[in-house]
Parts: C-alpha cells; structure tokens; sequence
C-alpha cells in the first residue's frame, strides 16, 4: 500500500506558519513510505518529533487568536500523541503501512475538520 499526501489549498489553515508545517507532514509520510526499512525508524522518531513541535506551535496560534475550541483541540492533540507513541514505541518496517493510514486518518479528520475551525474561527473576526 502506498498512500500518496498531496497538498491543496483546502487544507490552508490560513497562517503561513502552519500550512508550512502541514505540508512538512505530507511530505514526510510520503518519504517514510519510500523509506529503506533500515531508515524506517529513523523516519518515524524524526516525524514524532515533528508532529510535537506542529502542535505545540498550533496550540499557541489558537491562544493567541482566542480560539475558544482550543481546550478541546489541545486533547485531541494529546491523543493523537498517544497513538502516535503506541506506534513509534517498538516500531518495525513492517508497520509503515500502518503509520501511513494513521496520517491519512489524520489528515482527513483532524486537519480538515478540527485545524479548519480555528481558521473558520479568525476569519470570522
Ligand atoms: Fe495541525
Ligand atoms: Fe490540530
């Protein structure tokens, strides 16, 4: 299986920051698929590590705009991040696949629907 993450401008947050952010995701599950399974580790600290950092910022762009979602989105976040562990924990090549349909899940209902309320949010001001 090979899940192909191609970005458009649906999934624009609005703040160039963030989109940047976002499209360094896309393209990091996309190199992670092409990964050598010697690299495949690698690949997934570095995409862990990454996606931390994505929410962190995002969860500041939301206090910083007033966001007044962003409790809930910040638990979101959190259990992402505990998906994410169970599946980085221990990881092996052979879940690649796996992690690719975690993204792509990812993609669909947080980014497209939890992300996009804050951007429907500040244009609303
Ligand atoms: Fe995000
Ligand atoms: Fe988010």
């Amino acid at each position: 299986m090979n899940i192909q993450f191609t970005w458009s401008d649906e999934y624009s947050v609005g703040n160039e920051v963030l989109d940047s952010q976002h499209k360094h995701l896309f393209d990091l599950g996309n190199r992670i698929q092409q990964a050598k399974p010697s690299e495949a580790k690698a690949y997934v600290m570095s995409l862990y590590k990454y996606i931390r950092l994505h929410f962190t910022e995002e969860e500041h762009h939301m206090e910083k705009i007033g966001f007044p979602g962003v409790d809930g989105h910040r638990m979101m976040h959190e259990q992402l991040i505990t998906r994410l562990n169970d599946l980085s924990d221990g990881f092996t090549p052979d879940m690649i696949d796996e992690l690719a349909r975690f993204l792509h899940d990812w993609i669909l209902n947080h980014l497209l629907k939890e992300d996009h309320q804050y951007f429907v949010y500040v244009r609303s001001l």
